[in-house]
């Protein structure tokens, strides 16, 4: 495995490159800062046009959970693992271990888990070569399992507090655009259609849209759709870089609250957010659910661990988007300067 430190903006980071049986490279380990403990973040598993790209992608995402940890209290550091999803038939279990043999190199700096693409059996594979991975079934009494619905529970807590402050509503009523209906945006579709919102979804596997609009009776439209669609409030699910130049102009949607990570293609963009009126839920506070599943999993934490960390995301965010009002400040710039004074103080208490 070639090691290699790279300047990303604020930190400076390693990229791992993660290589098969045959030496080939498959994939790279992005660690964004250990300044407050061993950098966590899942396993992205899907299909690039270059190296480059997914090298971009992974660096962008560390980023990401760094910001999401600190701001989630957790005691974890940031960093993501991307793989390359290859075009034809592969052996998937021989993927993972090699997947797991550099993680286990890193000795203990980067702890992994699910992520686009990837699944519990997935980790069990990587398990059989570290223990420094997460998001494995739990044993009863303790925390593990697929943190998905982890996630969809803190997005949609998250998303009734921002109705209630951008919206003065709650959720029974309004419409809902969900751009993704994978493992959290179906999770999350559900909790919705609990609450009484009615849904608009779209996703490019269409046998997950059919799937929700036999059970919940929600309206699908098209994944060129989804973005302007008509809706109250839009839940970006699927993947980052979607709230851009070319969307928002035409976006519906008064609020936007989902479980995508690095849903701005650029910081600006939450300033065109702003200037439209759009109140914008920052993504990494809203779905910080999975992570802090996955945290509890390895630290070794009991459930109620996770209720209560999660049951503080909704007010967190509350006082997030309060205070981007109160200063005129777009939100994702109030949650990034909070990011970073946290992790700076980690690293000041670090040295
Ligand atoms: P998933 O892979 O189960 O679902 C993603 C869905 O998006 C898939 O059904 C896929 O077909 C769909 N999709 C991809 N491109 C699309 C497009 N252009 N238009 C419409 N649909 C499209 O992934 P999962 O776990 O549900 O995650 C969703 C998002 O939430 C990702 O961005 C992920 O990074 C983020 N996230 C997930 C967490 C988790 O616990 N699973 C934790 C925090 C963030």
């Amino acid at each position: 495995m070639v090691h290699r430190p790279h300047e990303v903006s604020d930190f400076q980071e390693d990229i791992h490159v993660v290589s098969n049986a045959d030496g080939e490279a498959i994939g790279v380990i992005a660690i964004h800062s250990t300044a407050l403990g061993p950098a966590a973040g899942g396993c992205r598993f899907w299909h690039y046009d270059s190296h480059a790209d997914l090298t971009a992608d992974a660096i962008r995402l560390a980023r990401g959970m760094s910001y999401k940890n600190a701001v989630a209290g957790l005691p974890l550091g940031g960093g993501k693992a991307v793989l390359q999803r290859p075009a034809g038939s592969f052996n998937r279990a021989a993927l993972f271990r090699a997947f797991g043999d550099a993680v286990e190199s890193l000795g203990g700096a980067y702890v992994t888990a699910e992520d686009v693409g990837t699944a519990v059996s997935d980790m069990e594979r990587v398990r059989e070569r570290t223990r420094y991975v997460a998001g494995l079934d739990a044993e009863p009494g303790k925390s593990g399992g697929d943190p998905s619905p982890w996630t969809a529970r803190g997005v949609f807590e998250a998303m009734q507090a921002a109705a209630r402050f951008a919206l003065g509503s709650n959720l029974d009523g309004l419409t809902v655009a969900v751009q993704g209906t994978g493992n959290v945006g179906a999770a999350l579709c559900r909790m919705l259609r609990a609450a009484g919102a009615r849904l608009v979804i779209a996703d490019v596997d269409r046998r997950r849209v059919d799937a929700l609009v036999a059970e919940l009776g929600a309206r699908a439209v098209g994944v060129d759709e989804i973005l302007a669609a008509d809706a109250d409030i839009l839940a970006p699910c699927a993947l980052g870089g979607v709230l851009s130049s070319r969307t928002i102009p035409s976006l519906k949607a008064r609020l936007i609250c989902g479980a995508a990570n690095n849903q701005l293609e650029t910081e600006a963009d939450g300033k065109a957010l702003a200037a439209r009126g759009i109140v914008y839920a920052p993504d990494y506070v809203v779905n910080a659910g999975g992570i802090i599943n996955v945290s509890a999993e390895y630290l070794g934490e009991a459930p109620e661990a996770v209720e209560r960390r999660i049951a503080e995301i909704a007010p967190r965010l509350t006082a997030i988007l309060e205070s981007a009002a109160r200063e005129h400040i777009p939100a994702n710039t109030v949650a990034d300067t909070l990011a970073r004074r946290i992790i700076a103080r980690g690293q000041r208490a670090a040295a």
